[in-house]
């Protein structure tokens, strides 16, 4: 993991008043630095690591600033992560629709030194043409109608870019300076084709990048097969970054138990979003047939509606899966990030989430899981 990430309390004050579960994860991840309160997974002040200066090892997502969400409210988003105590924010050129990066850069200028950046290689923005002009108007739409956020992700896949030592170094030209000099803690090659994850040409490539001192530290994001071969192959690659939800248990595989314990690093997504975990969930949670409400109960998730308690229980499963390592959210609503630093200021063990997750294994097991 990258040496460099230093911890700076100094944060800009928000603009709106936070709610108290965020300050009160603020100032604990300043208390456990400054060695009042015990660090997360028994981490003691001198062995400070990425993750334990990114409280509860929880990072930000930006892959929808400059997209679903404008670059003012985007910004708004990121001030109030810091606020929580979030210094790790993750991105890459084809997010927001290739605005993320812009966005990210310039809340870094504003707080030098407090936030460490992971971005990627490999995918671009599609050129949004005429349909650009029309973001606002969509957005707007999507806001007062929900349903419509499919439609509006409509023809943003991103590009695939062909892989080469020379579009690696051109990718992280352009993202330093979308960056706006923030220097990049951490590049993950960006869904990449298993294949290519052992390519030497692009090995020696990152090598060279981490040598001049271009970035950090290099990973893969992407596709178990193939963060398994970075795993497998271990040095240029310190990190992983993995999709883990009770659907997708990937972040639990027995294959990453000696990759941890070597020092390399585990990074996750899609506790709620990606794979469509949270919608898969409630859904399953309102069929009566399941049992699945009686089991949220027995872990401790009663309250609310049964879409409250499921996203819950998501977050929690997904720092437990995790422990260690460092788990992404998109928290860009401030009642999504209020509802995160309340998971994340009483974290849960796997063992207490059993009765939900055998119950999922259960109907697994059976066929019954949709
Ligand atoms: N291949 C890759 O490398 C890869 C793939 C996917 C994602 N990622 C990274 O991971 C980040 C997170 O993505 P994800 O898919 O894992 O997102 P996620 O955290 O699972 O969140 C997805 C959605 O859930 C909403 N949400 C947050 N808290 C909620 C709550 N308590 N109740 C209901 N909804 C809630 C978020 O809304 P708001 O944001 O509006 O609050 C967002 O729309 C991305 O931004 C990106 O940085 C990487």
């Amino acid at each position: 993991m990258s040496p460099r990430p230093r911890f700076c309390p100094r944060r800009a004050m928000p603009t709106r008043p936070l709610p108290p579960a965020v300050w009160a994860c603020g100032w604990r991840i300043i208390w456990q630095r400054a060695g009042v309160v015990a660090m997360p997974d028994g981490l003691s002040a001198a062995h400070v690591s990425d993750r334990a200066v990114t409280a509860a090892g929880v990072g930000f997502g930006c892959a929808s600033l400059g997209s679903r969400i404008g670059a003012t409210e985007g910004r708004r988003a990121l001030e109030r992560a810091l606020a929580a105590g979030i210094t790790w924010f993750d991105v890459a050129p084809a997010y927001g629709d290739g605005q993320a990066e812009r966005i990210l850069g310039a809340f870094a200028a504003a707080h030098p030194g407090a936030i460490t950046i992971t971005s990627k290689v490999g995918l671009a923005p599609r050129p949004m043409g005429w349909r650009g002009a029309l973001r606002p108007l969509a957005r707007s739409a999507v806001a007062m109608l929900p349903q419509l956020r499919g439609l509006a992700a409509t023809g943003r896949v991103p590009a695939r870019l062909p892989l080469g030592p020379e579009t690696l170094r051109q990718s992280v030209g352009a993202s330093l300076a979308a960056l706006r000099g923030a220097p990049i803690d951490r590049l993950m090659l960006h869904d990449p084709d298993p294949a290519d994850v052992t390519r030497p040409d692009l090995l020696a490539c990152l090598t060279d990048l981490l040598r001049e001192g271009r970035v950090g530290a290099v990973g893969v994001a992407g596709s178990t097969a193939a963060a398994a071969a970075a795993v497998v192959l271990g040095a240029p690659y310190s990190l992983v970054q993995i999709a883990s939800s009770p659907f997708d248990p990937a972040a639990l595989a027995p294959w990453l138990a000696g990759w941890r314990r070597a020092g390399g690093g585990v990074v996750t997504h899609g506790a709620l979003g990606a794979g469509g975990a949270l919608a898969r969930l409630a859904a399953l949670v309102a069929r009566p047939d399941t049992g699945l409400r009686a089991a949220l109960a027995a872990a401790g998730y009663d309250d609310g509606p049964p879409r409250t308690a499921a996203a819950a229980f998501l977050t929690d499963y997904a720092l437990a899966a995790n422990r260690g390592g460092i788990c992404l959210f998109s928290a860009c609503a401030p009642h999504h990030l209020e509802a995160l630093a309340a998971r994340m200021a009483a974290p849960r063990r796997l063992a207490d989430l059993m009765p939900v997750l055998d119950r999922l294994n259960l109907m697994s097991a059976t066929g019954t899981t949709p």
